[in-house]
């Protein structure tokens, strides 16, 4: 049964040079932890014709967390199964600092990478009681019961589950199970962590609370820790570099600010989310024609003629009422389709007399009825150009 194997393959067994010191306890060395590189070198995994995850190259630093970032179905669980060890590449390999543990030719066993995987199903053992769940890692590792209860103990306060060392899963909320994952992860002080959309099953308020949780505990234990999912702010939240994955590809890579405010295609600008598209031919290498306007782009560079793209941020249109005085350059008339309060924001829709709608987020007080007349400014500095 995939989930039973799930289970057992959460825990990373020791090689035989690991020396396991206690947490918090005599020769517990924060410092001195291994914390391993990951390098995925041209991976890719087909199933029959299709390419799930196509040429994937990716160099995660000692202690980074790197977000997978992408729509359902883009390659995301596939590449951690990879990391993992769960299934073999078609082509290209992973190294865990020096070491190559993934290629189609060799591929060590998950029980041997020193990985702690968290599944979207937490897949906890739902006969054992939180502390026993915590504590299944270590027992695997035949350590002492003194040792281990001491372990325990330390990482149950770490995750705030002292109280509830007694229960079952069946007896906890969402929220609870899921740091009972984590405890149960991080027990093995891994020197990987894979977490495959750990907060997904979470309501909201608390996937937003967990997000800062799981970066708190990155932070402290500096873990080189993998992160997938298909939410951008748990992406912003968590990671320290983001890859935005696209058919089974690493679309853009870089950090979070980086990804959000320079996209390099449209693909990117649409799923980081609030981005308006405007799609056209260049007039020259810094202007784009919008419903006969010339709009201005100082975020890269466009070929003369060619059909071209550029993104701007719903946040960063202004929504005028009248034409501004003087002539000021990129400023669109246009028609109020739509106009939503959202309590903290108004989300509008418009549309120009060439038919292009733009979302634009305003004040909640910023009320136009539909079918108003308005003109749209869009900042020359925030537009940005996107690859063809
Ligand atoms: N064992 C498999 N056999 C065939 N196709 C698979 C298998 N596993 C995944 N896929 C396909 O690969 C694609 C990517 O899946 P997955 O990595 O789970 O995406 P994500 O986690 O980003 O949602 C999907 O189209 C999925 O149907
Ligand atoms: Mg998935």
């Amino acid at each position: 049964m995939v989930v039973a194997a799930e289970r057992r393959a959460v825990m990373a067994r020791p090689q035989a040079s690991d020396k396991i010191a206690p947490i918090g306890g005599p020769g517990w060395e924060r410092g001195k932890r291994k914390v391993a590189s990951v390098e995925l070198r041209g991976l890719s995994k087909r199933y029959g014709a299709q390419a799930v995850v196509d040429d994937v190259s990716l160099s995660i630093e000692h202690g980074r967390m790197v977000c997978l970032l992408g729509p359902s179905g883009c390659g995301k669980t596939t590449t951690l199964r990879l990391i993992a060890g769960f299934i073999e590449p078609s082509a290209g390999e992973i190294a865990v600092g020096e070491r190559v543990v993934s290629s189609p030719a060799r591929t060590l066993p998950p029980e041997q990478r020193n990985m702690s995987m968290i599944f979207q199903s937490y897949a906890l053992w739902p006969h054992m009681t939180v502390g026993e769940n915590v504590a299944y890692g270590l027992t695997l590792r035949k350590l002492g019961r003194e040792v281990i209860g001491k372990r325990v103990e330390a990482m149950l306060a770490t995750t705030r589950l002292a109280e509830l060392a007694a229960r079952y899963p069946g007896e906890l909320s969402g929220g609870q199970q899921q740091r009972v994952a984590l405890a149960r992860a991080l027990i093995v002080e891994p020197e990987t962590l894979l977490l495959d959309e750990p907060l997904s099953n979470l309501d909201a308020n608390l996937r937003e609370e967990m997000r800062f949780e799981v970066r708190r505990l990155h932070d402290e234990y500096r873990y080189t820790t993998v992160y997938v999912t298909h939410d951008q702010s748990e992406a912003m939240t968590t990671a320290d570099l983001i890859a935005v994955m696209n058919g089974g590809r690493i679309e853009q890579l870089g950090p979070p600010e980086e990804i959000y405010d320079h996209p390099r295609s449209e693909f990117v600008a649409r799923f980081i989310g609030s981005s308006n598209v405007i799609k056209g031919r260049a007039l020259d290498a810094e202007h784009l024609s919008l419903a006969g306007v010339a709009l201005r782009c100082t975020g890269g560079r466009f070929t003369a003629g060619a059909d071209a793209a550029l993104s701007v941020r719903q946040h960063d249109v202004r929504l005028l009422a009248a034409a501004p005085t003087g002539g000021q350059e990129n400023v669109v008339p246009a028609v109020v389709l739509r106009n939503v309060f959202l309590g903290a924001s108004r989300d509008y829709m418009v549309e120009t007399p060439d038919a292009t709608q733009l979302r634009v987020v305003t004040a909640p007080a910023h009320n136009v009825a539909p079918g108003t007349k308005v003109y749209v400014y869009l900042p020359p500095q925030r537009c940005r150009v996107l690859a063809a």
